[in-house]
């Protein structure tokens, strides 16, 4: 046979997907096949944020999520949940109170404890590990500063942590966040390790979320920094992994005047991949996946944000309307030859 990636890396780490609500309800059967039969781990793209959990204060929703971790039980994956504290996709009603002004940090303390306890405990023993604050942290290592950050300091961190162990101290507890291996940012990440396991407080993992392009980060960059994590004492998670094919937009002006200029330099790839940039792409992903086998003992998972290109966020981000590639399936559901080639590589 064929073989799959999560049989080929069971003893490695587990290899996981993130899932959309069609892939969650079922109605996506194609891509529904794919996660059954190729990955070991799930994590739900959207629906178990904060603006749909709670979309208003004590008003909990939580039919997409309970079939999501029903259909990882039933299919035995390692189910992860994401995210409990997060700055954005989260309900305006959260920080403020009937007046449109910043809640104490009291208030927001008992909201955060509220949220954290009543999804925690939901599903207790059943989702095994939680992204539980994810991108409070710049590049340059400063705190964002966020509605959390403004209202309640770093402290919101260690409390988010001590909250979720409460409600599950058998649940591996996580700190996720992107562009996870600039320096300042490994810094800041590595002293908030440190700090929480000072304190007594659970955390078993950084999630290095792995969005990444075709130039950046470098192998070197990326592994000092799982290196780094490694050392702090958690387990290494690449938690949303996925490998942008089009030039990367950051930095450049989004104001060229000419709008099929603008496509041409931005959008290059709309009718196919040319060869010559699938190998390429290809052999990023080999190196990266070289990457983490070599340091297999740190790496618990690592998971894809998503199943085919046609689904993947890039497309839509950070301009919206490309037509990118960075996933393993095509837009036909097929297998594209990289996942024989990542089969092969263990
Ligand atoms: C993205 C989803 O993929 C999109 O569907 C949604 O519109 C926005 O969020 N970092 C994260 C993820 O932690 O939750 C984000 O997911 C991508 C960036």
């Amino acid at each position: 046979s064929e073989g799959s990636l999560k049989k080929a890396y069971q003893d490695k780490f587990y290899i996981g997907t993130a899932m959309n609500l069609e892939q969650i309800n079922g109605t996506d059967k194609k891509s529904v096949e794919i996660i059954k039969k190729q990955f070991s781990s799930i994590v739900a793209e959207n629906c178990m944020k904060s603006m749909y959990l709670q979309p208003q204060e004590g008003q909990f929703f939580f039919k997409d999520a309970d079939k999501f971790v029903e259909f990882g039980e039933k299919n035995k994956m390692f189910i992860i949940g994401h995210t409990l504290i997060w700055h954005s996709q989260a309900p305006d009603w959260f920080f403020v109170d009937k007046d449109g002004k910043n809640v104490s940090p009291e208030v927001l303390k008992q909201r955060m404890k509220n949220h954290i306890t009543t999804i925690v405990s939901r599903y207790k023993r059943r989702v095994k590990g939680w992204d539980v604050v994810n991108e409070a942290i710049l590049e340059d290592g400063s705190y964002r500063k966020s509605k959390f950050y403004e209202i309640l300091g770093e402290e919101f961190i260690p409390l988010a942590f001590k909250y979720a162990q409460e409600a599950d101290p058998n649940a591996e507890l996580y700190y996720n966040d992107y562009n996870e291996w600039h320096p300042g940012k490994v810094k800041r990440v590595t002293m908030l390790v440190k700090d929480l396991k000072s304190k007594g407080i659970r955390i078993d993992g950084v999630g290095m979320q792995a969005h990444i392009g075709m130039d950046t980060p470098s192998i070197d960059e990326y592994e000092k920094a799982i290196l780094a994590y490694a050392e702090s004492g958690v387990k290494v998670n690449i938690t949303e992994l996925d490998i942008s094919a089009l030039p990367s937009p950051w930095g450049t002006s989004a104001n060229i005047a000419d709008k099929v200029a603008y496509d041409e330099k931005m959008n290059p790839y709309k009718k196919g991949l040319p060869k010559e940039v699938q190998t390429q792409w290809e052999n990023r992903y080999e190196d990266f996946f070289s990457l983490f086998l070599k340091h297999k003992d740190n790496i618990r998972r690592v998971t894809l944000w998503g199943v085919s290109d046609n689904q993947s966020w890039k497309n839509d981000f950070p301009i919206k309307g490309r037509t990118d590639y960075p996933l393993l399936f095509d837009r036909q559901f097929k297998a594209k030859p990289i996942v024989r080639k990542l089969i092969k590589l263990v």
